[in-house]
């Protein structure tokens, strides 16, 4: 069963940034470059850190503690990350992204 909420409008999001977000206690990453966004937990998989102080060029997202590097369309690691990264589904509507946070994603 879905459990699709609401995050932002899309217009507030920039291009190739990190905005944190917390909804319903799940704290989440949301990343847009161009018209393609993407969400995902803000702990890195590799030692918990924020993601969300990262960097996003195009669809790579890379963690600014270790520098480990994912492909956001797919989560796979670009880089030396030995982790996936996962990721939440999304859909816009209305002008505005909806993330399902039916899912807790961890990485325990
Ligand atoms: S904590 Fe993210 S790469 Fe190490």
């Amino acid at each position: 069963m879905s459990d699709w909420k609401r995050v932002c409008a899309i217009g507030d999001l920039v291009d190739n940034e990190l905005k944190e977000f917390e909804i319903d206690g799940k704290k989440i990453v949301v990343a847009k470059t161009g018209s393609d966004t993407y969400v995902y937990p803000l702990r890195c998989p590799h030692m918990d850190e924020p993601l969300s102080t990262g960097m996003c060029d195009g669809a790579t997202v890379t963690c600014s503690f270790h520098l480990w590097q994912w492909d956001m369309r797919t989560g796979e690691s670009s880089g030396e990350a030995e982790i996936d990264l996962l990721l939440y589904p999304t859909k816009e509507e209305d002008g505005a992204l909806l993330v399902d946070l039916a899912e807790e994603l961890t990485y325990d």
